[in-house]
This record gives C-alpha cells, structure tokens and sequence, in this order.
C-alpha cells in the first residue's frame, strides 16, 4: 500500500528534550491529556490536539490474540522489506484484508462507530501494517487522493511513539504514546497538515520516558475521500 504515502523531506526533528521535563504534571508547563499526547505548546496540544484521540485500553488481550490468529498466517508468509531508501516505512510487511472473522468483525465494527462519522463511506479494506523491532515510519502524510480525513489505527504487540509534526512550521509537533492495544485517530488538520511517523526503537521517548518498541502490528481503517 505503498500509494497511500506522500513522503515529505522533514527538514528538522524536534530535540527530544526541548522543553520536555520529566515530569509535566510537577512543572505545570507542558499540557498532556491523560499522559498520552504532549507537544510543543499548550495551545497546539489543545487546538490539533482535538483532532487527535489515543484511547488506552481500546481492546483487550482476549482481542488482540483473535487479531493475531487472525493476521499472523498472512504475515508470516512474507518478508520483511528493509533498504529501499526511498520508501516511507522500513522493515516492514503489510497485508490488507476485507472479510474477518466473527471476533475481529466486531471489534473492527467497534473502531469504524467511534472514528467514523455515520454514512461515512470507508476504505473498503483495512490495512495491516507490521513493522519488525528494528522497524520504523518515517515522516508522511497520507495520500489526499486516496483516503479522506480520518486515520484510526489499533496497535498490536508493542507500545510505540507516533510523532506529528505540522508541514508548515516544523517547530510544531505532538508525541502521542500508543500503548499495546490502544485506539488512535487522527482527524482534519491533525491529518493533512502533519506529517505522521513511527519513532525506531532507540528513538523512543516520550515526555522523558523511554519506551521499549518491539515488533508492532497496526490495523488501521481509513475513509475515502469526500
Ligand atoms: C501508514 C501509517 C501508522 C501505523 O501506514 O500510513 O502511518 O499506526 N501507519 O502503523
Ligand atoms: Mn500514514
């Protein structure tokens, strides 16, 4: 599903420690929603941040395993694809799929009624991303001709650091913590005047904290566009 990206040359990384205490409640400086979203300035984080949702705990581990009895014959299949130096996600595989099991439908049907506007129409199938430990996405906003306003994606197997960062004015960013089994969306201005990107392990801190990135399967469901 390489055609979904646009990969955007990102001029500047924000220095993990720019103004990022490790401890944001204490300073009272840094805005957070629940400890899951952190950015460059209280009024991104509450402006952008409206369009950005991270639920903890989205679905359970009962779910997650019917996910990856559902996913992991595929997967496993191919290879993971490292070193074209031109591509937006490195060590990868992916695989996209229509029709689920019972299980994984449900939960699936849970995803489209919270990220979705009713009527919406939906990219027919989901796209399953997994990314190897070593593996990592780098900055891009997704294709504007292909997928409409909204992204959602539950996150398997790993905690992971999605980083935003606003095309315009690189000094403007957001780090969302995506917990094993979270839900996030990214919506409007939060999707197409970003770029998204999946930190490498050894670039994962969020607020301070390191998180241990591991392998990490997305399923990620996407609108068409309006
Ligand atoms: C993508 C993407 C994010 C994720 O495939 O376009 O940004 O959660 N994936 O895997
Ligand atoms: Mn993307």
């Amino acid at each position: 599903m390489k055609w979904l990206l646009t990969v955007l040359k990102q001029t500047h990384k924000p220095a993990v420690n720019i103004s990022r205490p490790s401890s944001c409640a204490s300073s009272g400086l840094l805005p957070l929603r629940d400890e899951v979203v952190v950015g460059s300035s209280r009024e991104l984080v509450q402006t952008i941040g409206s369009q950005v949702e991270v639920r903890t705990g989205f679905i359970s581990e009962e779910e997650e395993a019917a996910f990856l009895r559902e996913l992991e014959p595929s997967l496993k299949k191919k290879r993971y694809e490292y070193d074209h130096w031109d591509d937006a996600i490195h060590g990868y595989r992916e695989t996209e799929r229509v029709r689920w099991g019972p299980a994984c439908e449900k939960i699936l049907n849970r995803v489209r009624s919270v990220a979705f506007a009713d009527g919406s129409p939906l990219l027919g199938p989901a796209h399953i991303l997994d990314l190897d430990k070593a593996g990592y996405i780098k900055p891009h906003v997704d294709s504007v001709k292909f997928c409409g306003s909204t992204i959602a994606g539950v996150s398997l197997l790993s905690d992971s650091i999605m980083r935003l960062v606003k095309v315009d004015a690189p000094n403007e960013w957001l780090d969302l913590l995506l917990s094993r089994r979270s839900l996030y969306i990214l919506r409007d201005k939060a999707r197409y005047d970003f770029t998204h990107e999946i930190l490498k392990d050894e670039e994962s801190v969020f607020n301070g904290q390191r998180v241990h990135r591991e392998r990490r399967i997305s399923v990620i469901c996407r609108n068409l566009p309006g």
